[in-house]
């Protein structure tokens, strides 16, 4: 089989912000923004033993929000490793947390049957040499290389079987100054059937530049957004979510141009996730388990040929052999579809089986006389049937 043919079918991924940033709250640049000095970075290391630290609580709730594929913030661009690590002693296992939270991660993810994927950013803001670039400080920057390479061998030997590596924070250097061919060729000897994504620099299995923005690509693709309006890490005083519709109608928009949609949650500095995150994730998963036929496994319906837009006048089309799924994000009493060249013999709302008048003229199918409100507010799924 594909080896990527069950990220494929997924669809939809959870992904996991969680680290030294969550303490604070400001989101995971903060020490960017901020000019956090050392030593208040390791305040926060003393501070941090994230006692409610229950990946399988993540897991459950990915499951619930219909979710199937998981990706957690190994090291961050902070370089505060939640693993053990031989190069480091600014990680997990080595400051007050005393835990090793890859492992119990990847445990978890195991024991539920979740396929695991880690995130690991190349860069490290501790590093002078990483600010200074290979041409300035050649000697700094081998030593850096050498220890991010370390570490990603770390992850990849220490762990068992890793579905999913994710890179991230190649800028501003080359994929030749992360030495990135030599990387991803010991990932590939380690991990074989893994996938990597393109932010080493090379294209490797997806294209990740769909970020906060569904951007289609012509090879697999995956748009990433974290649950809040712009940061990825915990923040307690955002009220600025994304709401149930807006997460259906991205990962709908999504997977109607053949992409994965992974949205982010920033625990709490405890481990445990926000209820306002749970609540908007059940929403979704309840969507999901009426209307997952249409997204999980689908193929795109809707061409990413510019200049046409993202959004059709009633919202998106996914398609599996035999069947079109016509997404229903704007309520029309009738619309028609074009380029449908098969015949299509019967049409009938997914979540209720109810029929649904139609006719064909030519390559347009039209949709009559549907009822005047949704049957489902976020997201209203027709389904028709094709012949051949
Ligand atoms: C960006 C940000 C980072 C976030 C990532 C997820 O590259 O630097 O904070 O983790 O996107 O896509």
């Amino acid at each position: 089989m594909d080896r990527i043919a069950w990220w494929r079918e997924a669809r939809f991924g959870m992904f996991v912000h969680f680290g030294l940033y969550s303490i604070p709250g400001r989101g995971e640049w903060w020490m960017w923004w901020e000019k956090t000095t050392p030593e208040e970075l390791n305040q926060l290391a003393a501070a941090f033993k994230p006692a409610k630290y229950k990946p399988s609580n993540w897991i459950r709730l990915a499951r619930q929000a219909g979710m199937k594929y998981i990706v957690l913030t190994t090291r961050h661009h902070d370089g505060f490793s939640l693993f053990d690590s031989k190069v480091s002693d600014f990680t997990t296992t080595k400051t007050a947390c005393g835990r090793d939270l890859v492992k119990e991660y990847v445990a978890a993810c195991r024991k539920h049957g979740m396929p695991v994927g880690l995130y690991y950013s190349l860069l490290d803001w501790r590093f002078d040499a990483y600010h200074k670039g290979p041409q300035k400080d050649p000697a700094g920057w081998s030593k850096f290389i050498e220890y991010m390479h370390a570490q990603v061998e770390e992850l990849m030997t220490n762990y068992g079987k890793i579905d999913l590596l994710w890179y991230d924070g190649g800028w501003p250097w080359t994929p030749a100054d992360w030495q990135s061919e030599k990387l991803n060729a010991m990932v590939r000897r380690l991990q074989p059937d893994i996938l990597i994504n393109d932010r080493s620099g090379t294209p490797e299995d997806f294209c990740t530049k769909s970020e906060q923005m569904i951007t289609p690509h012509m090879r697999d693709w995956e748009c990433t957004m974290p649950l809040y309006d712009f940061w990825w890490g915990h923040i307690p005083g955002d009220s600025h979510y994304k709401t149930p519709y807006e997460v259906i109608r991205n990962l709908t928009l999504t997977a109607s141009h053949g992409g994965n949609y992974i949205l982010s949650i920033g625990p709490k500095p405890d481990g445990s996730v926000d209820p306002r995150d749970s609540r908007i994730l059940r929403q979704v998963g309840a969507w999901l388990a009426k209307n997952g036929e249409s997204i999980y496994g689908t193929s795109q319906g809707v061409s990413n040929v510019s200049p046409a837009p993202l959004v059709t006048p009633f919202g998106g089309i996914t398609r599996k052999p035999g069947k079109l799924y016509l997404h229903v994000l704007y309520w029309h009493p009738e619309f028609p579809v074009a380029d449908i060249k098969e015949k299509v013999t019967a049409v009938r709302f997914l979540e209720t089986g109810e029929p649904v008048s139609f006719s064909q003229q030519g390559e347009r199918l039209w949709i009559r006389n549907l009822p005047a409100k949704p049957v489902n507010p976020h997201n209203t799924v027709i389904v028709c049937d094709m012949e051949g």
